[in-house]
């Protein structure tokens, strides 16, 4: 089946939707972005996720191309046309075209690109019901990761490190060696005594959406979270570990720099959160 991306204005086929040399995302990574989960074709927590793309422009000082309500409706064009039961849809906004120079250009408006593709969910169920390892990696990141931006070079490294050492994901540690996040997804562990523990959002994480909803699922089953750093000693010695993003929603992690986290499967509250997210998140 052919795929239809969203290119400022015009749906076009793949082989056609292009950008211009000069976009800024292309140049500088002068852009940010946003990843929906798609289920039964519809978008899920887009009211979240387009809150939090408007934080982001705004702290790029990117004018948002169109209304929110414009937007919602060419990402459901965009997963229609591409016919995504469940899967993912992907939007790109630039400052736009203009001639190099670091500078913001006077005269010029926003690229805008959407994509969408159909994600494997019985494969992602196969992989979340045995877990998976994770490695840590020092995070060498820019001081504002909580925007959105598509500079994401250290997280590419960083991924690309985990699967050269056999895991699947990397986890960044910052200079005290307290973790972070992971390399497109925040990390949680479960203390010994039953405490959920994740990083505290300021701009040294993405301020994770699924975070935000898992955080509403603990609370209502009465679970006790912390929100603070922990080290990665803290990590290995955790009763459970997992990680969440948009594309995964609660990923156990078993496996952290070799040390077994656990009894080495996926533990009873990660599955709970992962069996109860959907009945929290706003579909729409
Ligand atoms: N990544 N931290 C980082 C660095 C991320 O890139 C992401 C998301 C998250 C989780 O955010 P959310 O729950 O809103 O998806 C945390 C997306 C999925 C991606 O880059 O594909």
């Amino acid at each position: 089946m052919s795929r239809y991306a969203y290119v400022n204005g015009r749906y076009l086929p793949f082989r056609d939707a292009k950008v211009h040399i000069e976009d800024r995302g292309y140049q500088f990574a002068d852009a940010v972005y946003e990843v929906c989960e798609v289920r039964q074709g519809r978008l899920v927590d887009e009211r979240r996720h387009m809150a939090r793309l408007s934080r982001s422009l705004a702290e790029l000082r990117i004018a948002m191309p169109m209304s929110a309500r414009t937007l919602g409706i060419v990402l459901r064009e965009v997963v229609a046309k591409n016919r995504i039961g469940y899967g993912l849809v992907y939007l790109q906004i630039s400052r736009g075209v203009a001639r190099r120079d670091l500078a913001f250009p006077q005269q010029v408006s926003p690229t805008v690109v959407v994509t969408a593709r159909s994600l494997n969910q019985t494969r992602n169920g196969a992989l979340a019901a045995k877990g998976i390892a994770v490695v840590s990696v020092p995070d060498n990141r820019w001081g504002r990761v909580d925007i959105k931006t598509v500079g994401l070079l250290p997280n590419v490294l960083a991924r690309q490190t985990a699967i050269d050492r056999g895991a699947r994901d990397a986890w960044f540690v910052d200079k005290d060696g307290i973790v972070t996040e992971a390399a497109s997804a925040n990390a949680w562990i479960v203390t010994p005594d039953g405490k959920l523990v994740t990083r505290h959002a300021d701009h040294a994480i993405l301020p994770g959406i699924t975070r935000a909803v898992t955080l509403d699922v603990i609370k209502t089953l009465g679970l006790t979270v912390e929100e603070r750093g922990f080290q990665l000693e803290e990590a290995y010695a955790a009763r459970e570990a997992f990680e969440t993003s948009a594309t995964q929603i609660v990923m156990p992690v078993v496996r952290i720099d070799g040390h077994v986290i656990g009894d080495g499967k996926p533990g009873p509250v990660a599955t709970a959160l992962r069996r109860e997210f959907h009945r929290y998140a706003e579909v729409g």
